[in-house]
């Protein structure tokens, strides 16, 4: 393939851009016109796609956000969306599109792949929700701003002898949680792979105040409930003064950790090696610090295990 183009969709991600910047250096190196495409699906369907040189991906290593900017877009959903968006890649004569997204991202990549577009997936999102790949761009920086949270907050609660519950994102994983809540050396980690009653959480902060522990940090994750909620529930239960913090889209922003500037720059470079040899429909990963890429198929149809090694760990350590 020599003419191939990127986009970022769905959620943005630290470490979006330190992957395009690999996508693009990496095809030019090998010989290749790369295009930037605008607002992910938006940007095919309003044909939104324009050429990016080597300086166009200057000093963005570094950066959060994405200088594609990104977009949700229902339309690409329907048929008549797809067809507009692969009448502007034939157009413009693309010969492979590189999605770099989150799951719903790659259901658009498969349709893409479907229709006859070879089209590669890169991980791109915090919640670290993808089945097939250790790691998703963005998760270590998300981790790290939310663990930044968590210090502070420690300090004031521990001065205070309150207790915090601190609402991480990550939609229906709770890997931030279980991942931010560990190094930050929470009490209790609630993510909802892992159902908890009210009256549990209540009893365990009696146990662990009868045995000292006169502040507690509680990591929710969103998919496991709100921290409003939670801390109204355990103020009505208890004597205990509960203060409740959202995180939000902090979490989402700042610029990437050197994990996610390394990974994102592994994959971008495997995605072009892929279309390169003109192979398409697959996705990108990690798995055992070394990079991997499947069948967009089979990697969509995995299904999501959650570290249970892990959290009955952080159970352990925060006695
Ligand atoms: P993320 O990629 O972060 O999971 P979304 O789930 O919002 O984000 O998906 C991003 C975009 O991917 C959607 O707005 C849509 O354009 C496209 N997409 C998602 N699901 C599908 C689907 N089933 N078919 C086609 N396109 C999809
Ligand atoms: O998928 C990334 C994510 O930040 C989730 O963790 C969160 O649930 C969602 O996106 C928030 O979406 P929005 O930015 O549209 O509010």
């Amino acid at each position: 393939m020599k003419k191939i183009g990127v986009m970022t969709s769905g959620g943005d991600a630290p470490g979006m851009n330190a992957a395009i910047r690999a996508v693009v250096r990496y095809g030019i190196y090998l010989g290749m016109e790369v295009y930037g495409i605008e607002k992910g699906y938006v940007g095919l369907l309003d044909d939104k796609i324009f050429q990016l040189n080597m300086r166009s991906v200057s000093d963005i290593i570094h950066r959060g956000g994405t200088i594609l900017k990104t977009a949700r877009c229902p339309e690409f959903k329907e048929v008549q969306g797809q067809e507009r968006a692969i009448a502007n890649i034939k157009k413009r004569g693309l010969e492979g599109i590189i999605v770099i997204g989150g799951d719903g991202s790659f259901m658009g990549a498969k349709i893409l792949s479907e229709r006859g577009i070879p089209t590669i997936g890169i991980p791109g999102t915090i919640d670290n929700d993808l089945p097939y790949t250790d790691f998703t761009i963005g998760f270590d920086t998300a981790c790290n701003t939310a663990l930044d949270a968590i210090n502070k907050i420690r300090d004031t609660m521990t001065s205070h002898e309150r207790i915090s519950i601190i609402e991480v994102m990550g939609r229906h994983c709770g890997d931030i949680a279980l991942y931010a809540g560990i190094a930050g050396g929470a009490e209790m980690i609630l993510v909802p792979e892992k159902p908890f009653t009210i009256e549990s959480v209540c009893e365990n902060l009696i146990n662990n105040y009868d045995e000292g522990k006169k502040s507690c940090i509680i990591v929710l994750a969103e998919g496991a409930g709100r921290a409003e909620v939670l801390a109204k529930e355990i103020s009505a239960r208890t004597k205990f003064e509960v203060k409740a913090t959202v995180l939000g889209h902090i979490q989402r922003g700042g610029g990437p950790s050197m994990v996610d500037r390394i990974l994102a720059t592994r994959c971008g470079v495997r995605a072009v090696q892929l279309l390169s040899k003109g192979i398409g429909n697959r996705v990108v990963g990690i798995k055992d610090n070394e990079i991997i890429d499947l069948d967009i198929v089979e990697a969509l149809s995995l299904k999501r295990k959650f570290n249970e090694e892990l959290y009955h760990i952080a159970e352990i350590v925060s006695l």
